[in-house]
């Protein structure tokens, strides 16, 4: 195996995703730990937003200001290059999300044992199952008592429409919560409620000795052998490559408040989760191994500080590998740029660095010529696929409330939405424009920051919208004739592609019914 395939092949970049509170951040301090990133617990700053400052959006830009060193976590283990991205916690910034979960080649979820599987769970889980993202399931808390697991174990196939295998299984939860034993690694591991000791595990490949008995009592020895048989009837056997097509979910349990079940975790993860996978541009496939430098920006973090207007866009190395002052191609705008202070992120200090391979991020300082979604490459024209944006939730009219300053306004609007701050489009019907969030809080942003950097003041005007979605159709005459027939409620979206604007749901079904030919759609990629 050459070196760069080496390089390519131990990486393992992913993504935990969780409801808020079911224990992402400590269970990402406590993979951190493992891999001696960090030393001691409490060093990971919670990149979640307090529910207190829901209400206080400057708060929670500073918050996201310091989960820029958090953004991606690099650490070594056992051979292995992991990359962990983190997700925004707020669920106003949940398009965030969506942009990183397109950056990964796997995703832990994270779910509560006491809660089961929560609404922006369900949500992300859309986007894993749309991608085809392999998907590993920790069930955390188990030193809580919560639902029956077999019961869990529905709830998640239900909820989360994917198929799963347990791969561990506990033994009693809460207060008499003993430990569980680890499927995929044939041995028992037994829970000593502690924060700091790690698990101690023993091995035990034949589950009917009587050594069972001595370590948790004939009750819950019994227990574990019948729910150990009903696994064994009800689940498929667990197969990676079954897995690495996202069609199953392996299960672990654990509690990471206390470090139980994260080393298994880990160590199975980093053994079966994929490396950079072939990613598909609209030109062609692209292989991480045998294809020259290729990657995409999937994120761009705008410095609030007015004096400092950098940004960093983040790339997603997609193939090859990435050297320090080299000459890439950007490839929207066709021009050779190269980059002499790129970062990384080991642990969690950003770092410059000379080079990065295919399932890397880096940072890249920027001054306004990246969007969300740009390419770069050695050289060839290629455009990455799969950087949907999703229909927004709330919508309102922008006005230019400074005549004076119309210019800067639509620069501050053209720059915001091309790092991904919301969605615009254009009435065609009115000319006017409106900005699509996915939550209250955009708009707050986008109103101080067309301020505070652009020198240009906006005001928001309601607007009674219910969707908006992106139409097409095979025969350009029904096209033509829905948009004829709608063109109150036409608009353009910031690529130019046809929108239609609905009211209500009622309109949106009424719409779909009488306009068979249409299809409608609540992503821009389909
Ligand atoms: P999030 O990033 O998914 O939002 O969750 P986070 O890790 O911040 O965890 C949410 C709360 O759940 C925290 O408590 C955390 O200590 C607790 N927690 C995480 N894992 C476990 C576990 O295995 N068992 C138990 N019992 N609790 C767990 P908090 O009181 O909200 O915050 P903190 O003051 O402890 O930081």
């Amino acid at each position: 195996m050459s070196d760069l395939t080496n390089e390519i092949q131990r990486r393992r970049t992913f993504a935990i995703i969780s409801h808020p509170d079911a224990g992402k951040t400590t269970l990402t301090e406590k993979l951190l730990l493992f891999g001696g990133a960090i030393h001691v617990a409490g060093a990971v700053k919670s990149n979640k937003i307090k529910k207190t400052a829901t209400s206080d959006w400057m708060e929670i830009e500073k918050q996201r200001g310091i989960s820029v060193a958090t953004s991606v976590m690099g650490f070594e283990y056992e051979g292995y290059k992991v990359n962990i991205l983190d997700t925004p916690g707020h669920q106003d910034f949940a398009e965030d999300t969506y942009r990183t979960l397109t950056a990964v080649d796997s995703v832990i979820i994270v779910v509560d044992i006491a809660k089961g599987v929560e609404q922006q769970t369900r949500k992300l889980m859309e986007v894993c199952r749309m991608r085809k993202t392999p998907v590993i399931v920790f069930v955390n808390k188990m030193d809580r008592d919560g639902i029956d697991p077999f019961d869990l174990l529905d709830e998640l196939e239900q909820e989360l429409k994917i198929n799963i295998r347990p791969l561990s299984w506990p033994i009693d939860m809460g207060f008499n919560f003993k430990g569980v034993y680890n499927i995929y690694e044939e041995k028992l591991d037994l829970y000593t409620p502690s924060k700091q000791i790690v698990t101690e595990s023993v091995e035990f490949k034949d589950i009917d000795s009587p050594e069972l008995e001595k370590h948790i009592g004939e009750k819950l020895s019994q227990k574990l052998r019948t729910d150990l048989e009903l696994i064994k009837g009800v689940y498929p056997d667990f197969d990676v490559n079954t897995y690495l097509k996202g069609d199953i979910a392996p299960v672990f349990f654990g509690s990471a408040l206390n470090n139980f079940g994260v080393k298994e975790l880990l160590n199975c993860f980093v053994r079966i989760a994929p490396s950079p996978r072939p990613i598909q541009a609209e030109e062609r496939s692209v292989t991480p191994e045998t294809d020259p430098f290729s990657g995409f920006i999937f994120k761009i973090h705008a410095n609030m500080d007015p004096n400092h207007r950098s940004c960093i866009a983040f790339l997603k190395i997609c193939s090859g590998q990435f050297e320090r002052n080299q000459n890439y191609k950007h490839v929207r705008f066709g021009k050779v740029m190269k980059f002499s202070s790129p970062t990384a992120f080991m642990a969690q200090k950003k770092e410059t660095v000379d080079e990065a391979f295919a399932g890397d991020i880096i940072g890249l300082p920027d001054t306004g010529n990246f969007k969300i979604g740009d390419t770069l490459t050695s050289g060839e024209d290629l455009h990455f696929k799969g950087l949907p944006s999703f229909s927004p939730e709330m919508f309102k009219y922008i006005e230019n409330a400074d005549p004076m300053k119309s210019k800067q306004l639509n620069k501050g609007i053209d720059q915001l939405m091309d790092e991904g701050v919301a969605q615009l489009f254009t009435n065609q019907f009115n000319g006017r424009k409106i900005i699509g969030t996915v939550g209250q809080l955009q708009f707050e942003v986008i109103q101080y920051r067309l301020l505070h950097e652009y020198g240009a003041q906006c005001k928001w005007e309601p607007i009674n919208l219910y969707k908006a979605c992106w139409i097409e159709s095979d025969s350009n005459e029904a096209l033509e004739n829905f948009k004829k027939r709608k063109y109150q409620y036409m608009a353009k979206d910031k690529e130019g592609r046809d929108v239609f604007l609905a009211d209500s749901s009622y309109v949106l079904q009424m719409a779909q019914q009488d306009f068979k030919d249409i299809r409608f759609h609540f992503s821009s990629e389909w």
